[in-house]
């Protein structure tokens, strides 16, 4: 009786519901467009944005999950976007890093047109120092993210690549890529590397 009244009630909420939302085969094109319309005065450098890549497009059709193939060929044409810095040290000031971490400045519609570097808004996502309280979950927590590898100097070549295309270690990451999509600068990069990896850096106290 209490299952085929639960049933009921759950029949009921799926009548309730409207009809798209009981499908799950809304076709990305009418998606697409759909957003397009929503942003009729995006500026033109903007309007790019609005469309998925091809990686975006390759997730999307295999919710996020592709097979090994198709991920293989994701990371290897996601890798091949990475710059390195010309210096060869991944390592900058953990303090500019702080300040990039915090800064959800750039590429709001409200942002343009710029008048400050962007920022990586990475508390926007993730843990990283113990002062600051507020913080998003989607990503994992980076508190102590140096010191948990020993400060290894391969370790901040891994994050450096991370930050710049995180799509190569993780083929549908979640994370922006801020290097490769041009939202950080090499340099900008190095700053956050040096704010998880550094001994001195608050992330890692
Ligand atoms: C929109 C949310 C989002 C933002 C913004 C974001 N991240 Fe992430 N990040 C994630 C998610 C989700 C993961 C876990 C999946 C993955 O590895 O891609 C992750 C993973 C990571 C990892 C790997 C963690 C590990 O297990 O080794 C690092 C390092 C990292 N992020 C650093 C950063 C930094 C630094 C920034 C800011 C420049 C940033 N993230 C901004 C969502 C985000």
């Amino acid at each position: 009786m209490r299952s085929t009244l639960v049933s009921l009630a759950a029949f009921a909420l799926l009548a309730a519901l409207p009809a798209w939302a009981q499908t799950s085969t809304i076709s990305p094109d009418r998606i697409d467009a759909v957003i397009k319309s929503a942003f009729p005065n995006a500026p033109e450098d903007f309007k790019s944005r609005l469309l998925p890549d091809a990686t975006m497009k390759d997730c999307t059709a295999h919710a996020n999950n592709p097979p090994p193939a198709i991920a293989e060929a994701i990371q290897k044409s996601e890798a091949a976007t990475i710059q390195y810095p010309p210096d060869g040290k991944f390592l900058g000031d953990w303090r500019k890093g702080e300040a990039l971490a915090q800064s959800g400045y750039g590429l709001r519609f409200s942002d343009y047109p710029p008048t400050r570097a962007n920022g990586g808004n990475c508390y926007a996502c993730h843990q990283l120092t113990r002062q600051e309280l507020s913080y998003g979950t989607v990503g994992p927590s980076l508190l102590e993210y140096g010191k948990l590898r020993d400060f290894k100097a391969e370790d901040a070549k891994t994050v450096y690549e991370k930050i710049y295309d995180p799509h190569v270690a993780l083929a549908c990451s979640l994370m922006p890529r801020f290097g490769s999509n041009k939202v950080l600068t090499i340099d900008q990069i190095k700053d956050i590397v040096a704010l998880l990896m550094s001994p001195d850096s608050p992330v890692n106290k």
